[in-house]
């Protein structure tokens, strides 16, 4: 059944073409994506500009009265229909996304693609709930009512594809809005198979858009739009700076999720074993992940130990092919990200920084595949410390004292999150209250539950998702204040 117009992925069917106003639409031009697993090209993937964006737009435009109109409860009865379509897909989608961005199918598989369904029932669901309590002014009732905002432009990152995407897709939806999907040229695949299930689930035509192309081209006249009412993002500092300022001549309200520098503070009264799991677990998606507490932080007198305990399980980690159950870490995403990750690397050791673990690409392995590393010997204030790698690159800095352990762990121009290893209940949380980060994890790691807000402080983001906050952010938050008098139904 190939055309010229679907590719055929692991043996799954994808359109390579923009879904508008629930109609397959083909650009005059295309964009080639490739396979990080070998660097192959997948195929030919339409590339989006202008008139696209705008065609998306309107075409959200033209479908949010009604999709705003319909009652909460079909809403959700619809969302949970796209989760039961995800779930019967879940194989398809796992084996394309590994394909297409290179992360281990076996997360796709047990972890990612459950939890893309989970966002589109756990946001139905919270929709049904969400309600304030009338209160009262002087005999006047006031009632506080989540009206829904318009077209929504979510522009999403290709680290983890679906999964982000349908952080922002499904509560965006629920809240009565519709949306233009815009996934990152990397990674565009899942997000065409996941128009193919919204529509089978029954989700009117127009109300989920999704347009393929370049961030510079489709995604700039996106976000200018000015029929636009949302912008949720999730990418990096100098992609948001440019959003905000295309955002500012509409005023339109924007959500951003950016990068961060995170650290793993190792106190000496933490059971080692575990910190040393922790820490092993930042090379998770080949350390392509907005959270990852790439900064080792550990106290001088248990420092060693950890090290070494630290190099013996990074040397065991099994690099190589992400379709294979067996293996630990795959590759990095794109010629571009492994030669950026490299020239981090390259530049902290000529610095005078050591890789007591990896140090550079995997040359058995060849292709896009660059060690895990640990590098030591690092200052402070260095480029290695500073600025987000986004591969599996960490570094280790010591301290002596638990003030020191925050100032260190506090000076980044980040704040996405920070995790703690720690036997001390007191120092958990004289340790926490000082952190600067959206999120804070005490002896664990990535427990992310929906209620929680979500995001950044300082350049790691603008904004909270996940429960209430991403109603607020979603709505229009209305306060409807009604007297007891003028009434002349006396009803
Ligand atoms: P990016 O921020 O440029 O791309 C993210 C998305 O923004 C993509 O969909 C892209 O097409 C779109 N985009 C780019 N320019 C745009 C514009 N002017 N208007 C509207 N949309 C636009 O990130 P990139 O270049 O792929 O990665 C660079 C670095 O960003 C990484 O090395 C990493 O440090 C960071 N990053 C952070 C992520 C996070 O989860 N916070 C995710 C991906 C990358
Ligand atoms: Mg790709």
């Amino acid at each position: 059944m190939s055309d010229r117009h679907t590719l055929s992925v692991a043996g799954v069917e994808v359109d390579t073409r923009h879904w508008i106003g629930g109609e397959r639409i083909a650009s005059a031009e295309t964009f080639t994506d490739h396979s990080p697993i070998d660097g192959s090209p997948i195929g030919e993937i339409a590339r989006g500009g202008a008139a696209e964006a705008r065609a998306a737009v309107a075409a959200a435009k033209a479908a949010f009265p009604a999709w705003a109109a319909t009652p909460r409860t079909e809403r959700a009865r619809i969302l949970h229909a796209v989760a039961d379509g995800v779930d019967k897909r879940l194989e398809d989608l796992a084996q394309v996304e590994t394909r297409d961005n290179g992360a281990l199918l076996r997360s796709h598989r047990r972890g990612v693609m459950p939890r893309v369904a989970h966002n589109f029932r756990f946001f139905a669901d919270w929709l049904l709930t969400l309600d304030h309590e009338d209160f009262d002014t002087r005999g006047h009732t006031n009632h506080v009512s989540w009206d829904p905002a318009g077209p929504c432009v979510l522009i999403t990152p290709w680290n983890a594809p679906l999964m982000l995407a349908t952080w922002k897709v499904a509560p965006a939806l629920a809240a009565g809005n519709t949306v233009v999907l815009k996934p990152a040229e990397w990674s565009p695949l899942t997000a065409s198979l996941l128009a193919d299930i919204a529509a089978e689930a029954g989700l009117p035509a127009g109300v989920l858009n999704v347009v393929q192309g370049h961030g510079s081209e489709v995604g700039a006249a996106l976000v200018a739009d000015p029929d636009v009412r949302r912008i949720s993002f999730t990418g990096s500092v100098p992609t948001a700076r440019r959003i905000a300022e295309a955002a500012a001549a509409n005023l339109t309200p924007l959500s951003l999720e950016l990068g961060g520098k995170s650290p793993l503070l190792v106190f000496a009264d933490a059971d080692l074993d575990l910190a040393v799991d922790l820490a092993v677990e930042q090379y998770d998606n080949a350390g392509q992940v907005c959270l990852a507490a790439t900064r080792l932080l550990v106290d001088s007198t248990v420092a060693a130990e950890f090290t070494e305990r630290f190099r013996t399980r990074a040397l065991a980690l099994r690099q190589g092919d992400p379709r294979d159950e067996a293996t630990d870490l795959g590759p990095t995403i794109h010629p571009r990200q492994l030669e950026k990750v490299e020239g981090f690397v390259r530049r902290a050791v000529t610095a005078g920084a050591r890789a007591v673990v990896g140090g550079g690409r995997n040359e058995e392995l060849g292709g896009l595949y660059h060690r895990p590393t640990l590098l030591t010997d690092v200052a402070q204030d260095s480029e290695i410390v500073q600025e987000e790698i986004f591969g599996p690159v960490l570094t280790l800095q010591t301290f002596d004292t638990e003030a020191e352990a925050v100032a260190l762990a506090n000076d980044t121009r980040f704040g996405l999150a920070a995790t703690v290893a720690t036997g001390s209940h007191e120092r958990a949380e004289r340790v926490t209250a000082q952190l600067v980060a959206g999120t804070v994890w005490v002896n664990c790691f990535f427990v992310r539950d929906l209620q929680a807000p979500f995001g950044g402080a300082r350049h790691s983001g603008v904004g909270r998702e996940g429960g209430t906050w991403s109603f607020d952010f979603y709505c229009d938050l209305k306060n409807t204040v009604t007297a007891p008098k003028g009434w002349t139904d006396h009803g």
